[in-house]
């Protein structure tokens, strides 16, 4: 039985208890007869006082789904079921019964957990994709709130089209020439945040059973989705030029996947780029084949230094590449703006998808982009966000270099958010999970960007998010984490894996 503690909430810790037991009972975790912990038990293991867990169960007792008994302690409750007035028994609903195939598909708990604790004021986080909140343009909102209270038909509070606001889709095209891609509005699709496109490639294409590509390393929420409308999904590995498109060759030679999908640009979590041999590499193999490829080009702007290299789609001549970009990166990510790039067909065919989701992406966010964009501070924005988040790459960077840790190696990734580290081999790697956020900072395990969960030499940390003054505390932090796990171990003795688990 686990029970978390939330103490940043205004929710009084015994009905934090309460209310996780009972779920547990509800949802057939805790069975008819199952015996909790003990009350000093329970509180020394949270680390609270017996009374507040004394509360927690007499609020259950009350409830009726525990009693207890001397000497045999607080047990959950058979009696669970009433008759209805029709003389039937009510039990209340096993969940798990309910769910659907893909929803028991779709479990990641380890990273909603440790998005909880990357939030802690307490906690520097190299865990987030975002970016720093002092970079966010909020003084390009002032005025905003004015305007759209003034409009005369008030249309950024009326639906729009699935396919998105149409001055946004001229702008998006107006971007996306400067991208290097010429579109027409009718190729565009506003989208509720990049993720989103990912989200209707699933529906629109994959059937259960179909094969479809990913990099290793990928995109965990991508490969989560894949997964969880039952694609065969495939990894091609990533080196230090991206994909490595002679192991792809030797892929679609057994397979016909129904589409590749790739960031060759600043890719997440890797922050490699793929080289422009490799993109042209790939597209011809695409045409070969009769692959579609989703291309996903989240951070292609934030390049700090190195060549421009050209979208996939820019260099997609025949429509097989369907490109997805987003605001939330550049912009705000609350604001859970994207859009889509792709041959009319498949515009129609996402855009019924979308209709069926959500209607359309939100009126008053497409509204405050298209403001952005139309005002033209979109490129100064960028380039200010650019200039900073080198400068706190290099301070990451420098911060690593300074007093290394023998055996920890990191990469230099030319622009996005992210650096990738391998750690020093014998690291007991989820044991420095838990280490580090007690330390004082948390970074997401490269398991997470894995088919299957392997290769835990990896994590993935953001210099974006954090601010200049918490990048070297924060590396410190880490460093002094790796040690002390690896001091904690016996030279000789092998970590097996499963004896050790995470908290967070
Ligand atoms: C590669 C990649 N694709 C898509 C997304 C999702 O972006 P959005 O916020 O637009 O849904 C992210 C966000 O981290 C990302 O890293």
């Amino acid at each position: 039985m686990i029970i978390k503690i939330d103490r940043n909430t205004k929710t009084p810790i015994y009905i934090q208890i309460r209310n996780q037991i009972r779920s547990m009972i509800f949802d057939g975790q805790l069975p008819a007869g199952f015996i909790l912990p003990p009350e000093r038990k329970l509180a020394d293991s949270l680390g609270i006082n017996r009374s507040t867990v004394l509360n927690a169960y007499r609020e259950l007792k009350a409830d009726g789904l525990v009693d207890s008994h001397v000497g045999k302690g607080t047990i959950v409750q058979s009696h669970l079921t009433e008759v209805s007035k029709g003389g039937g028994v009510i039990n209340p609903p096993q969940w798990r019964q309910f769910f659907s195939q893909m929803a028991e598909r779709s479990t990641m708990p380890l990273l909603r957990e440790l998005l909880e604790t990357a939030n802690r004021e307490d906690i520097i986080s190299f865990a987030a994709g975002i970016s720093g909140l002092e970079m966010d343009p909020i003084e390009t909102l002032v005025g905003m709130e004015t305007d759209l209270i003034n409009q005369p038909s008030h249309f950024a509070l009326k639906h729009t089209p699935t396919e998105g606001f149409l001055s946004l889709r001229e702008n998006i095209a107006l971007l996306m020439e400067k991208r290097g891609v010429s579109c027409s509005i009718e190729e565009i699709m506003v989208l509720s945040g990049s993720q989103q496109g990912i989200d209707l490639a699933a529906r629109v294409f994959i059937d259960p059973g179909d094969v479809i590509i990913v990099e290793e390393p990928s995109f965990f929420s991508a490969l989560q989705i894949f997964q969880s409308v039952g694609a065969r999904v495939m990894g091609v590995p990533v080196d230090e030029n991206g994909m490595q498109i002679d192991i792809l060759e030797q892929v679609l030679q057994r397979y016909r996947p129904k589409f590749i999908y790739t960031m060759p640009t600043y890719q997440n979590p890797s922050g490699v780029s793929m080289s422009l041999e490799r993109r042209k590499a790939l597209i011809e193999l695409a045409y070969k084949r009769k692959v579609l490829i989703l291309e996903d080009d989240p951070y292609g702007e934030l390049r700090f230094e190195g060549n421009r290299l050209p979208p996939l789609k820019e260099i997609d001549k025949y429509g097989h590449v369907i490109y997805l970009s987003t605001f939330s990166k550049i912009l705000f990510p609350g604001i859970r703006i994207g859009w889509m790039v792709a041959p009319k067909p498949v515009i129609n065919q996402f855009a019924m998808a979308k209709q069926m989701a959500d209607l359309h992406a939100n009126s008053i966010s497409q509204w405050i982009v298209d403001r952005f964009l139309s005002s033209g501070s979109l490129d100064q924005h960028i380039k200010k966000i650019c200039t900073e988040y080198e400068i706190r790459r290099d301070l990451m960077l420098e911060s690593l270099m300074n007093n290394p840790i023998e055996g920890l190696k990191w990469n230099k990734p030319l622009g996005g958010f992210y650096l990738w580290c391998k750690l020093p081999e014998r690291t007991p790697y989820s044991a420095l999970l838990v280490k580090a956020a007690q330390n004082g900072v948390v970074y997401v395990p490269g398991t997470a960007f894995y088919l299957g969960g392997r290769e835990e030499e990896y994590i993935r940390l953001n210099y974006t998010y954090p601010p200049r003054e918490s990048i070297k505390l924060g590396v410190d932090k880490l460093k002094k984490s790796i040690s002390e796990t690896l001091d904690s171990i016996p030279k000789t003795q092998k970590i097996r894996l499963s004896e050790i688990k995470p908290i967070v």
